[in-house]
């Protein structure tokens, strides 16, 4: 029996002490470091089984280096195929992130239920019949899918060598514990030894490992920064748990672009893919309401086209209200003081509201000018013709500002049946042959006087 051993780490980055300090001299929090038990044993995890697999690397010039074009697994899934960068690659470990509640375990049930592979669910959260519910409502019969219910990786190493899995689910990393740590799961020493056993079984096996992990209050992912570092991908999936949409992007991807977003509709029978996201993100009223404007933003790497309403009232109270639901606040009254100070509009005595429609939060510039319109429209009450797009920042000076991916955007918006887009005379624009009016601005004014005459 080896002797048992303490250490001191850091809850918040994972740094490790001889002994107790006040601070953490790494990432500075105060408060943070605590005792845990480590127990050094010689054969750790997964070092069991792979001892056979003793090969040296040895260096390789460049030129040398196969370029062959990796394997991938497809997991039948478009979004997450595209958030991942075309696939699963064999050996790779990935992270899933996000607030409880908001469908980790769905969505990674859900692709283990599709796949064609043979995958084993391991859950440390639920039972198997639980899960087995949650299946039945998700895609009743699947033939290749094995449900685990453990927390030790040893035990759970044990049933992988009996059943071979193609792709293995960990559901979460917090829940489990090796037998070669002492303290308690969901610390920072357990996470740790427990990800470096996956990786190593991942990178010996060329199995790809999918974990979830945990958030915390300010959103980061729970346990040691490092958690994140020793993974090839992170993936957050987020979304307000109120509205049905929900998003997933990529944090880090070491096989991938992480400017690409994957969107989903929570419904009664699981997660659906959602395709075309302009199409939802858009209310079908056909009648003219003021305060609405249409955005045409890039999410990532997808253009997407979003609505924005404003209610322009006057102030009941002394102190005007100002409030924005998926929109920098701050952004707001920037925008309002260029509004006063340049284009001459008094909103200094109204109460203005902001939505973006469909739950979701943009912080993408370019959909200032669609802001500006929608507050012109509610403040006047004439409604913005159908068809009506924007995309373009506003700068402190009231001018209109190009923006980055402006032929995406337009194209998008002629895709999806609009007949006009203001953007600002400044975007270099390339196309030739659209169906769509492109209004080039350079002013409020402009705009003003182009949409309400
Ligand atoms: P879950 O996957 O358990 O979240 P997480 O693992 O991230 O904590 O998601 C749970 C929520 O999803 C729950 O509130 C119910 C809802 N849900 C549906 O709306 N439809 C479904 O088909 C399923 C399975 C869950
Ligand atoms: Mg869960």
């Amino acid at each position: 029996m080896a002797k048992t051993k303490t250490a001191f780490f850091c809850q918040n980055c994972g740094t490790q002490y001889a002994k107790w300090v006040g601070q953490c001299s790494a990432c500075k929090e105060w408060n943070t470091v605590v005792e845990e038990v480590v127990q050094k044993v010689e054969k750790s995890g997964w070092k069991a089984v792979s001892n056979t697999s003793k090969k040296i690397a040895k260096p390789l010039r460049i030129q040398e280096i196969s370029t062959e074009k990796e394997l991938r697994l497809n997991v039948h899934d478009l979004e997450f195929n595209r958030v991942l960068g075309g696939g699963l690659v064999p050996g790779s470990l990935v992270l899933l992130g996000g607030e409880p509640g908001i469908g980790k375990s769905t969505l990674l049930l859900q692709i283990a239920l599709k796949l064609p592979y043979k995958t084993l669910y391991v859950s440390g959260e639920e039972s198997q019949k639980q899960i087995k519910m949650r299946a039945d409502r998700i895609h009743p019969n699947s033939e290749n899918c094995f449900i685990l219910t453990e927390t030790k990786t040893q035990n759970i190493f044990q049933q992988i060598e009996a059943i071979e899995p193609d792709i293995v689910v960990i559901d979460s990393i917090q829940t489990l514990h090796s037998d070669y740590i002492e303290s308690a799961a969901g610390s920072i020493s357990q996470i740790r030894e427990c990800t470096s056993e996956l990786i190593k079984f991942a990178k010996e096996t060329n199995t790809p490992v999918i974990l979830i992990g945990h958030i915390t209050k300010d959103g980061s992912i729970a346990g040691p920064k490092i958690l994140e570092h020793m993974v090839d991908t992170v993936l957050q999936f987020e979304g307000d748990r109120n509205y049905v949409y929900r998003i997933l992007r990529a944090l880090k991807n070491r096989f991938g672009s992480t400017a690409e977003l994957g969107i989903y509709e929570m419904q009664g029978n699981g997660l659906r893919e959602v395709n075309n996201p302009s199409e939802i993100l858009i209310s079908k009223n056909d009648d003219g309401l003021s305060g609405t404007a249409i955005a045409s933003t890039v999410e990532g790497m997808r253009p997407l086209l979003i609505e924005i309403q404003a209610l322009v009232s006057t102030a009941v109270y002394g102190t005007p209200q100002r409030s924005a639901t998926g929109y920098n606040a701050k952004r707001l009254n920037m925008l309002l003081a260029v509004l006063e100070k340049r284009a001459g509009f008094k909103l200094g005595a109204k109460d203005v509201f902001l939505n973006i429609t469909g739950g979701i939060s943009v912080d993408d510039p370019a959909i200032d000018l669609a802001v500006i319109a929608a507050i012109l429209s509610s403040n006047a009450d004439i409604p913005i013709e159908k068809g009506v797009c924007f995309a373009a920042e506003v700068g402190l000076a009231g001018e209109i500002r190009p923006v980055q991916r402006v032929e995406q955007r337009i194209l998008e918006a002629e895709k999806l049946g609009f007949n006009s887009i203001y953007v600002s005379k400044r975007n270099k624009i390339g196309l030739k042959n659209t169906k769509i009016a492109i209004h080039l601005v350079t002013k409020i004014e402009d705009v003003v006087s182009g949409l309400f005459g």
